[in-house]
């Protein structure tokens, strides 16, 4: 029988974990599956305040509708902060988004046709890759070692054929927690340039750094308008405003301004008025010290009950900064196999096969570190080591 559902569809599958997934919300377990930030450390105090005075400066038009590309003063906010980042904008040049998520969602629906190759690093983030699989990507992996995607192997598929775009995440990786090196990103536009394909820098997580120097984004090597910049302000403020922002050349723009309309005509203009008040009244810096002082303390307990507990054949990554680090277990080991019993036991963890859009990762899991409290993470890697002990 002809399906009653576009073609799309048959390359969306459900996920398989997420039933178990579910099972995460059972107050006994602990958690290492979801990439929630911790909500004890949201700014609800001053949200507050903001709200109450963009009602009382605003009144009514706090609920009006607005323009496409966003609300002119937190766009002006958004070029201070991307100044900061050493990108040189200007309002125009950014359009606000609901979440970098539906960045993701209008750059694939103005660059892909079914069959368009887009190259990603292996692995990478899950909800890029449903949200490009909805428009038929053929997504080529591509080699990522400690220092990111490797740009030699990005320039040999390049010469292959046609690339629509590249999709990275240079900082603190989801899912493994890696940065991509400076190096590597001035090679990255280079090759972009020559190969004359778009990259797609995904930024959510740069201003989450514990240790090290900030470093610069692919997106300020570029001066041709090859790099696509999207980040979010999920991460250093809170998710549920659902307010990301995307700079982007005037052409690239332009098609995702027609595209937004169609999807969503403009982000809700209470969430963008409350944010633009909370961001000049505040101090947000101050605010992402304290939750980098958090999770960076998060990061360490895990890391050092991860050393006192995982058999020896395992090891993981050490990031710099962001939310997660990634396991990878003996090769007989397959984590998908091993999520029923931990759950069963009270911890969860989203196993790596997921984020793997060619195969591959059976053995690897990746795990978050910013929404349990130290001594939950105690606990849960305990739990987590005494299934692993036993899988192999
Ligand atoms: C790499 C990456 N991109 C995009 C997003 C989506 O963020 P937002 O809340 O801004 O939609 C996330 C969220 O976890 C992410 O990890």
């Amino acid at each position: 029988m002809p399906s009653q559902f576009a073609a799309r569809m048959d390359a969306m599958k459900p996920s398989s974990i997420r039933e178990l997934l579910k099972m995460t919300e059972r107050p006994d377990v602990i958690s290492f599956a979801g990439g929630l930030p911790a909500p004890e450390l949201f700014p609800v105090d001053d949200i507050r305040v903001a709200a109450e005075r963009v009602f009382a400066e605003c009144g009514a038009r706090t609920f009006q509708y607005g323009i496409s590309e966003g609300v002119a003063t937190l766009r002006e906010l958004i070029v201070a902060e991307m100044v900061s980042r050493a990108v040189a904008c200007t309002a125009d040049d950014v359009l606000i988004t609901t979440g970098s998520q539906q960045g993701l969602d209008l750059l694939g629906k103005i660059f892909l046709d079914p069959g368009d190759i887009i190259l990603t690093e292996t692995p990478t983030y899950l909800a890029a890759i449903q949200a490009f699989q909805c428009f038929q990507a053929n997504f080529q992996p591509v080699a990522t070692d400690e220092q990111g995607i490797v740009p030699e192997a990005v320039d040999e598929l390049a010469a292959k054929g046609k690339v629509r775009f590249l999709y990275v995440i240079p900082n603190f990786q989801n899912p493994t927690g890696r940065t991509l090196s400076i190096e590597r990103r001035r090679q990255l536009v280079e090759i972009a340039q020559h190969r004359n394909f778009v990259i797609v820098e995904d930024d959510p997580y740069s201003r989450l750094r514990y240790r090290g120097e900030h470093l610069p984004p692919i997106k300020s090597f570029d001066d041709s308008g090859c790099v696509v910049y999207l980040s979010t302000l999920s991460k250093t403020v809170a998710p549920g405003f659902r307010t990301g922002w995307v700079v982007a050349s005037q052409a690239i723009r332009d098609k995702l301004v027609i595209v937004k309309q169609a999807a969503d005509l403009h982000t809700s203009s209470f969430d963008q008025l409350v944010l633009a008040r909370y961001l000049s009244d505040f101090d947000n810096r101050k605010h992402v010290a304290r939750i980098c002082a958090a999770y960076g303390e998060r990061y360490t307990v895990m890391d050092e009950a991860l050393k006192q507990h995982l058999p020896a054949d395992y090891i993981w990554t050490h990031p710099e900064g962001g939310m997660f680090l990634w396991v990878t277990g003996p090769q007989t080991l397959d984590t998908m196999t091993i999520l029923a019993s931990a759950i069963e036991r009270g911890v969860a963890f989203v196993p790596g096969a997921d984020f793997f859009p060619g195969g591959g990762g059976h053995n690897n899991m990746r795990l978050n570190f910013s929404n349990a409290n130290p001594d939950s993470i105690r606990t849960g890697i305990e739990r987590l080591a005494a299934i692993c002990r036993v899988a192999v």
